[in-house]
């Protein structure tokens, strides 16, 4: 896989079959935290002393290292349950070359045969294609960081029944956050029961979305 240098100095990966970089070019730890980890107000549920999160292509960790951050730094003692969906095991190879300014990301290359645990900490990751995978636990997520290849080269990644599925397991109120903003993708996201509005826009002039489920 080829490494790419981003925007902000961080480094991402570059999938030659989708064409697709794992992060946007114009900053891979900037995206992590500005269009998941904050606008998702994790910093906020940390204060409830528990926070579950469900990381829906768990790619190469930094949505997941950016948010265990953010809920450390709010309250140190915070609980943190992360189920991370991922299609390739041969990620993780690739993660060790990586060093991005992500305190947490010692956490994420501390798992080892697809478990983290410490006192506060666990993570979880399920290997397959996550539209299977999302059929296949039980949970009750606070928060989804949904981060696939973008829905014009993977659309069935976006699809209603997959947001159903995903709906299924997050609370109610819970935050699903993606990046992308487009109206087949917004109009899957209300059918499977979320109120959508515009996050943040980050490198590029449209928004991102975040998905509050209602019902
Ligand atoms: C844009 S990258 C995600 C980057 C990641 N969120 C991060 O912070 O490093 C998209 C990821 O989706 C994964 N993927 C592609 N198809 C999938 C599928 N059907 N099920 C689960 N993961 C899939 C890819 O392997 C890739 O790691």
């Amino acid at each position: 896989m080829k490494k790419i240098k981003t925007g902000d100095g961080s480094f991402t990966f570059v999938n030659e079959k989708v064409g697709e970089a794992y992060h946007s070019v114009s900053g891979a730890e900037e995206e992590a935290i500005k269009k998941y980890a904050e606008p998702t107000k994790i910093a906020q549920l940390a204060k409830k002393g528990e926070v579950k999160i469900l990381d829906v292509c768990f790619g190469i960790g930094y949505n997941s290292a950016a948010a265990i951050d953010a809920i450390l730094k709010a309250n140190p003692k915070c609980k943190i349950a992360i189920v991370g969906l991922e299609l390739d095991d041969s990620l993780f190879e690739s993660m060790k070359d990586l060093n991005p300014s992500f305190k947490s990301y010692e956490f994420i290359k501390k798992i080892k045969n697809n478990y983290f645990k410490n006192d506060n900490i666990s993570i979880e990751l399920i290997f397959g294609d996550a539209r299977k995978t999302i059929k296949k636990f039980e949970g009750e997520f606070d928060v989804c960081f949904f981060d696939p290849f973008s829905p014009a080269k993977t659309p069935e990644m976006w699809s209603e029944e997959f947001f159903k599925d995903i709906a299924a397991k997050i609370k109610k109120d819970g935050v699903l956050a993606t990046y992308s903003c487009a109206t087949f993708v917004r109009i899957n996201l209300v059918r499977a029961g979320f109120d959508v509005k515009d996050g943040p826009s980050i490198g590029r002039r449209a928004p991102s979305t975040i998905a509050t489920k209602v019902f």
